[in-house]
């Protein structure tokens, strides 16, 4: 059987206006290599071939959204395009306060500002850089309660991304309500391989949350993609409409922290919804610092008018149907060609296991960002590391190591198609059938904060082959 068949789905819609890319010869992409200090995210973009660094404000909008930019109400305050927006996030999130945020960072730092105290615990589902970074910066301590199989790039379990419920109660224990800021449920779960969490274990985590009268978020970055993965591996879910998930999802928590750059198809843009109107208040005058008004939080009236055609778009079941299906087709094909990578494929990215890619390399050697490097040099496609380059350094200064050493690449929404995909595929597989002869890297300046963004490296010496 065709690793196609039976689940060929051909895109849901056609092209209106091409962006022109160009592979530069290998020689050219070996020097612009090393001139970003072996770093993908210091590559110029005019020097990438399929850039599959990130799905964050990468994607295609539709003709409807750029028609929507055109409405836009650029009024300082009270626009009308904010309306339109608070209406499309009360309707598909179902939740009345919205504080605009010029992306998902923003409000990060205002729902952290709001609700973390000094020497507070936050527990949650795996870090996320730069959500620990501001959950650190209001002075709390990010304690991970994801399920254990999560750190096994070889566990096929559905929903790798869960909360154990045991590790959370017991943190609970230990804090007492007061030493507790919040509960912060990532759904999907990104530096676990793009991972789901069941409707059922939100459930329980909600119902926890709601014994100890603790309160609980949810980073919704990627929630589409979660209430998707339900609807297809959770037995009670199969066939509900992604729509009806997302809402009973939200409907189970106190607030939700988004960057739209990801699910709902634009290219800038964020917001803090809630249910709280305590949190609504504080957060909306932090807005005013760190963002600007609480009508516009760093955006333009066009961008909120985007964003709100966006999040209508992006719960009908097709076009959420097809996003996943590019980027499990991508990582059938990296299997069958012996690739390792995380199963079960998430619905953002195929992460390749870089340990297993390059066996010879221990972790000081940095192998998933040594594999993205030299993928970029063999294919001129562009990845990103998730290893110990991104989980940076603790209080005192000592790496965090964590378990899995990841390359991802992740799939802009609506803008490759299928040939680029085999194309990826192949490069890589060929790239793995000389990996024997691939050397790791060293640190050559790392900055104090989220080093992955702007560390550079050299090349280690090649170590004789075991
Ligand atoms: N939460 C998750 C799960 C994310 O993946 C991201 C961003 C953020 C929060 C922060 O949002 O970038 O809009 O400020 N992830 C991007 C990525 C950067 O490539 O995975 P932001």
């Amino acid at each position: 059987m065709s690793i196609l068949s039976p689940q060929l789905m051909p895109e849901p819609y056609r092209i209106k206006m091409i962006e022109p890319i160009r592979l530069l010869p290998e020689a050219v992409r070996r020097q612009r290599l090393a001139e970003a200090g072996y770093n993908t995210f210091l590559l110029r973009s005019a020097d990438v071939y399929i850039d599959l660094l990130t799905d964050s404000g990468t994607n295609a909008m539709s003709d409807a959204q750029w028609g929507a930019l055109m409405m836009g109400d650029e009024a300082y305050a009270g626009s009308r395009s904010f309306e339109r927006l608070q209406e499309a996030v009360r309707d598909v999130y179902g939740f009345p306060y919205l504080v605009p945020t010029h992306q998902g960072r923003g409000a990060e730092n205002l729902l952290s500002k709001s609700w973390i105290k000094p020497g507070q615990a936050v527990a949650g589902n795996m870090y996320f850089t730069t959500t620990r970074a501001h959950i650190e910066l209001a002075g709390g301590v990010f304690h991970d309660v994801i399920v254990e199989e999560a750190h096994d790039a070889g566990s096929n379990l559905p929903f790798k991304g869960n909360v154990d419920l045991r590790r959370l109660e017991a943190l609970m224990d230990r804090t007492g309500r007061e030493g507790l800021a919040y509960v912060a449920v990532g759904a999907p779960v990104n530096m676990a391989g793009g991972q789901p969490v069941s409707l059922d274990n939100l459930r329980q985590v909600a119902a926890l949350c709601r014994a100890r009268d603790a309160r609980l978020v949810l980073d919704g970055a990627r929630l589409v993609e979660n209430a998707y993965m339900i609807s297809r591996r959770e037995a009670s879910c199969q066939g509900r409409p992604v729509a009806e998930i997302l809402r009973e999802m939200c409907a189970l928590v106190d607030a939700i922290a988004v960057s739209a750059k990801k699910d709902a198809y634009v290219n800038i843009g964020g917001f803090l919804a809630t249910r709280d109107k305590g949190l609504y208040e504080e957060a909306m005058n932090l807005c005013v610092l760190y963002e600007g008004l609480h009508t516009y939080g760093g955006l333009a009236g066009r961008d909120l008018e985007a964003l709100a055609v966006g999040i209508r778009e992006m719960i009908q079941d097709d076009w959420i149907a097809h996003r996943v299906a590019q980027v499990e087709y991508l990582g059938r094909r990296l299997a069958a060609r012996g690739v390792p990578i995380v199963h079960p494929i998430g619905g953002h990215a195929v992460f390749i296991d870089a340990s297993a890619f390059l066996p010879h390399l221990s972790q000081d050697d940095l192998p998933a960002q040594a594999l993205a490097a030299w993928i970029y040099q063999a294919t001129g496609v562009r990845a990103m590391e998730r290893g110990i380059v991104s989980a940076g350094r603790d209080e005192a200064g000592r790496n965090h190591r964590p378990s899995l050493e990841l390359v991802r690449l992740a799939l802009p929404r609506r803008v490759y198609t299928q040939t680029h995909l085999d194309y990826v595929a192949d490069g890589i597989a060929r790239l793995h059938e000389r990996r024997a002869q691939l050397p790791g890297l060293r640190f050559a300046y790392e900055p104090p904060r989220l080093r992955f963004f702007q560390s550079r490296f050299v090349p280690e010496p090649i170590k004789a082959a075991a």
